[in-house]
């Protein structure tokens, strides 16, 4: 997603220090990779071991150049204090193709599995637990707050009605019901998209970790240094945009894009997802 884009902004240097902090398939950094071997080296974090597993095989002709650490990126001011600073910081936001397509992962609506939608494995709050244990109050919202789901209160209805006869255990039971409750169905996206991406976003706290992490990330910059952010909704855009500015009032950074970066016309029509992609690039001072 946006690799060429990435790759300018990032321009990554022959013995430089990068740290991507979503490597998921590894798509972005194997093109870090390539620019900074042999001096240079990458670190590559995922919560999720699945996709490191991938990465690691995908990866494996870097060697020494590229190390894996299983972390959520809240975490790289503890797993990065004796000192390391980098060239650029990458992230790459979301999930990835192979995540969705793993219907046991539960983060699709077009594929049955539990419902599950944690990006870490380990971690115990899942979808299921939200959508059958959490108030009428907190699942509205949550797909109020993070889908931003005009039906909310329909939704939550259905699901507290169905959820009152059993527990509403898969993707497939929770779209069926999203379905329904959903008046004129809109045509334009399936109407359960909402409320998965909400969801998801619940489980995985995404917006606490992106929070936590970017002021972090400006601390981890070398001078000259250069963070950039792909997000895909507009909650991670603005927060993303707010940390910007305010860092670089305060004269730490500079924002390079002044509005976001987006996919050119051939890349939105070769993948779909890119359409609500948004980059923003800025440099330490
Ligand atoms: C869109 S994919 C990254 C794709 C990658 N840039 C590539 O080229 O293959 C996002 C990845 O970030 C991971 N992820 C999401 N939130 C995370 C977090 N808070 N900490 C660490 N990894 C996270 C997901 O598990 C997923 O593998």
């Amino acid at each position: 997603m946006l690799l060429d884009e990435v790759i300018s902004f990032l321009h990554p240097e022959q013995k430089g220090t990068y740290l991507d902090c979503t490597i998921g398939a590894g798509g972005h950094s194997r093109e870090i990779l390539e620019r900074i071997v042999p001096g240079g080296s990458l670190v590559g974090i995922d919560q999720d071991k699945e996709m490191l597993n991938l990465a690691e095989k995908r990866l494996k002709n870097y060697g020494k150049n590229l190390k894996l650490i299983q972390s959520d990126f809240a975490h790289i001011s503890e797993i990065f204090k004796k000192g390391e600073r980098f060239n650029g910081i990458l992230y790459d936001l979301g999930l990835c193709f192979f995540q969705i397509r793993q219907g046991e992962r539960g983060f699709s609506f077009s594929v049955d599995g539990p419902l599950d939608m944690r990006f870490n494995q380990k971690q115990e709050l899942t979808a299921f637990e939200l959508i059958n244990k959490a108030s009428p109050e907190e699942i509205r919202r949550i797909l109020r707050d993070y889908g931003e789901e005009y039906y909310a209160d329909r939704i939550v209805s259905a699901i507290i009605r169905e959820r009152k006869f059993s527990p509403i255990r898969t993707t497939l039971q929770l779209e069926k019901i999203v379905f329904r409750a959903v008046p004129g169905k809109r045509k334009r996206i399936h109407p359960a998209t909402k409320t998965f991406q909400a969801l998801r976003i619940a489980v995985n706290k995404e917006l606490e970790s992106l929070a936590k992490t970017l002021p972090e990330a400006i601390k981890l910059l070398r001078k000259k240094g250069r963070v950039a952010v792909i997000s895909f909704h507009s909650l991670e855009d603005r927060l993303v945009k707010t940390t910007f500015r305010k860092f670089e009032k305060s004269k730490l950074i500079k924002v390079i894009t002044p509005s976001p970066v987006v996919a050119t016309q051939m890349e939105r029509c070769i993948n779909p997802l890119s359409r609500s992609a948004k980059l923003r690039v800025a440099e330490k001072e």
